[in-house]
């Protein structure tokens, strides 16, 4: 409560007005998105597994589908893990498919009862501080404040907190008294989802579009000039990174690593081999054919993969290794860009895969 007392008494002050004007907005702005339609318990939990690092655009179609397939708990409690996995295909961090499936089974075991409380929820799988005030206060109207990056960004611009964080993260933690204060008993839940709507089409990062702001008033950044200052981030310590894969196909099937079921990221999911995984040194891959090199960033790692054809690996093949049949790629899950590589190189080596 020190820095709720110290770094915003003006804003607390005013905290009805800014309420009001915060739902009074939310109320006309709010974007149609199918957790606000109809919601249920069970597609709140489902909507904040998926936005848990991944973007609304990049979820609606996700979720549409696996709200055609799994309804509600009991049918996904039910469900294989496989078809779970397949439906999250491309979603990235699969942990949170594999949380969320034995969270459905967790309830169904309880017949079926939601806790209630963001504390309760927290003993599930996959729950963390934001995802259980979430679904607690937009699912039952629970007093809980949602503390994420974009929370984070608006709350460091109300009040032109200076202090530089090491990370979001750590932000977060220290926003958290602010952001309970500012919470109204009245529909916590709306509030919550307002400052999100706030922070995801209005108090943008890189270009905050003050002058259509419904709280521009209260907002000592705004006031001050230069929102986008805030907040303050130490500089990402980015790393670089190389990875050398393999492309190996014999007789119609492609060589493929299967991640383990409790890897967090990839929880199962199949990739393109690295050299090392199919039992072979980085340096003689590199001497074939190189297929393809793409870049991209996973947490603070930036990471060049180059994919090589090489010569299959003799003997018993090693963990997690397996011949899959092209034709049957489509059955199995390949994380979101190895789906992508494998399509391309298809594509770009068709003649030589068919005359192998
Ligand atoms: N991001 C995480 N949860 C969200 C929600 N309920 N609405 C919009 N964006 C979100």
């Amino acid at each position: 409560m020190f820095f709720v007392a110290n770094h915003s008494p003006h804003l607390l002050a005013a905290k009805a007005g800014f309420q009001r004007a915060l739902r009074g907005w939310f109320r006309a702005h709010a974007r149609a998105l199918p957790w606000r339609e109809s919601p249920s318990p069970y597609k709140t939990v489902v909507s904040e597994f998926m936005l848990q690092q991944t973007q609304v655009k990049t979820v609606l179609p996700y979720l549409a589908r696996w709200l055609v397939e799994l309804p509600d708990f009991a049918a996904l409690a039910a469900a294989p893990e496989e078809r779970v996995l397949k439906l999250w295909e491309g979603l990235g961090y699969y942990s949170r498919a594999r949380n969320l499936h034995r969270l459905a089974k967790e309830i169904v075991a309880r017949g079926g009862v939601l806790p209630r409380t963001p504390e309760a929820w927290r003993e599930l799988p996959g729950v963390g501080p934001y995802t259980a005030a979430a679904v607690t206060s937009i699912a039952f109207g629970a007093r809980a404040a949602c503390v994420d990056g974009n929370v984070v960004r608006i709350l460091a611009r109300l009040t032109a907190d200076g202090t530089e964080f090491r990370d979001s993260a750590s932000a977060a933690k220290v926003f958290a008294p602010l952001a309970d204060a500012l919470l109204p008993a009245e529909d916590p839940g709306a509030h919550n989802e307002a400052m999100m709507e706030l922070g995801a089409t209005v108090c943008l990062k890189s270009k905050s579009l003050c002058s259509v702001c419904p709280v521009r008033s209260f907002c000592a950044a705004a006031a001050h000039g230069e929102p986008e200052s805030f907040p303050r981030l130490a500089p990402k310590q980015t790393e670089r990174r190389e990875v050398v894969r393999v492309w190996c196909v014999r007789r119609g099937a492609l060589l493929l690593h299967q991640a383990s079921a409790g890897a967090k990221r990839l929880a199962g999911q199949h990739e393109l081999p690295t050299a090392v995984q199919a039992g072979l040194a980085d340096a003689t891959v590199m001497r074939g054919e190189l297929l393809a090199r793409r870049k991209r960033s996973i947490t603070r790692f930036a990471i060049t993969e180059t994919i090589f054809r090489a010569t299959p690996p003799r003997g018993k093949l090693g963990d997690g290794l397996a011949w899959v049949p092209l034709a049957k790629l489509g059955d199995i899950t390949l994380s979101g860009p190895h789906r992508r590589w494998v399509e391309e190189v298809l594509r770009a080596t068709s003649r030589s895969v068919e005359a192998s």
